[in-house]
């Protein structure tokens, strides 16, 4: 057992109920090993909303902390190992730039309903939910698209261009129907006639980890290598890439996936390199996982094992001493808070 490890115990038998871990599948073995609940997008903000402790330790990426700080009670906090693990994604959508874009919109006289796929910033989900919108997440995109549609005369998907589009496909939106709009000039580029002729507005944002690392030509090297395989890949790959898979889902659907699959089956995965190697830990022996490619995602990476023991002897500290801890919570201010929140339980209310 590592030191980190010995640690991280302690630290939990003595904190009891007073803490909770919380863990993304992204997270490194090491990690996810001291992690009470794990989950996709989804099931950790839908868990998080009915915890009692004190303490709520995220152990994910900033907008999973955000939205788990929106959740919880005045009386509860919310760390996270390293308060630097942004997204990438979620980056590429900037509130002043989604709030222009609105402004733009509105011009054409239409009703644009805003959804958000989580991986947004607080202040994104702020601007979405004063607007009427709501938020997703990869495992719920179609209900919640479907609930924006039957909301107004179109709608805007952001920030993941990749996830707007494979929804498109699940529901049926007509290519003709869906622009990518410009975001050049802080959002004060855009056409507002692009909303009269398309339902499916999409901001033009992506992950590397899945759009640009993971292809078709790795899809058909691994069924020429492995002609009986099957191929799941998350929905923030390309449209060309999930439509040459046989499956595509969230990361607890990915799960759920090789769980079922009959023993003996060859299964490629195309999403972060974490769940992979976790999963082809968990089936050795009896199911044969491969990964559609090494991609790793670095922010997720932030969160360590020695950063966690740091955090919770922290915690330790000020529950003995009943001062407050050195580290920083995840904050979102109270008039930020309001209009986010209300954009992540339409979404909860939608999907229960
Ligand atoms: P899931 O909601 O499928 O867990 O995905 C989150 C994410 O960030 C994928 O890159
Ligand atoms: Fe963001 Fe991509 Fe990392 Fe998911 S894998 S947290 S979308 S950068």
């Amino acid at each position: 057992m590592s030191n980190a490890t010995q640690r991280i115990q302690d630290a939990k038998n003595t904190l009891g109920s007073d803490l909770v871990i919380l863990g993304h599948h992204y997270q490194h073995d090491s990690v996810i090993q001291h992690c009470d609940l794990t989950g996709d997008s989804l099931e950790l903000a839908r868990n998080v909303a009915g915890l009692s402790s004190r303490y709520i330790v995220f152990c994910g990426v900033i907008f999973m902390g955000e939205s788990a700080a929106l959740l919880v009670d005045k009386n509860q906090q919310v760390f996270m190992p390293d308060l630097d693990a942004s997204c990438i994604m979620s980056d590429m959508a900037p509130d002043p730039v989604v709030y222009n874009v609105l402004e733009q919109l509105k011009k054409s006289g239409k009703k644009v309903v805003p959804l958000t796929y989580v991986n947004s910033s607080a202040a994104v989900k702020a601007v979405v939910g004063a607007e009427d919108g709501a938020s997703c997440t990869s495992a719920n995109a179609g209900t919640m698209l479907q609930w924006c549609l039957d909301r107004g005369d179109s709608v805007l998907f952001l920030p993941d261009k990749n996830l707007a589009l494979n929804t498109a496909d699940v529901l049926g939106i007509p290519d003709a129907e869906r622009r990518v709009i410009d975001i050049t000039r802080g959002g004060r580029n855009i056409d507002p006639n692009v909303a009269l002729g398309a339902k499916l507005l999409i901001w033009p944002g992506c992950c590397a980890i899945h759009s640009i690392r993971m292809k078709v030509s790795h899809i058909e090297q691994a069924r020429a290598a492995h002609p009986d395989c099957t191929i799941i890949v998350h929905p923030e790959c390309s449209p060309e890439v999930v439509q040459a898979a046989d499956v595509s889902g969230s990361t607890s659907k990915i799960i759920k996936y090789c769980e079922e699959a009959p023993a003996g089956a060859t299964i490629y995965i195309g999403t972060e390199i974490n769940l992979v190697e976790r999963l082809m830990k968990r089936f050795a022996g009896e199911k044969t996982i491969i990964p559609l490619q090494r991609s790793a995602c670095k922010n997720m990476a932030k969160n360590t094992e020695d950063k966690l023991a740091f955090l919770l002897e922290d915690l330790v500290q000020a529950h003995r001493s009943g001062t407050p801890p050195k580290a920083e919570p995840v904050t979102v201010d109270d008039e930020t808070a309001a209009n986010a929140r209300l954009c992540l339980e339409r979404m909860l209310e939608a999907c229960s």
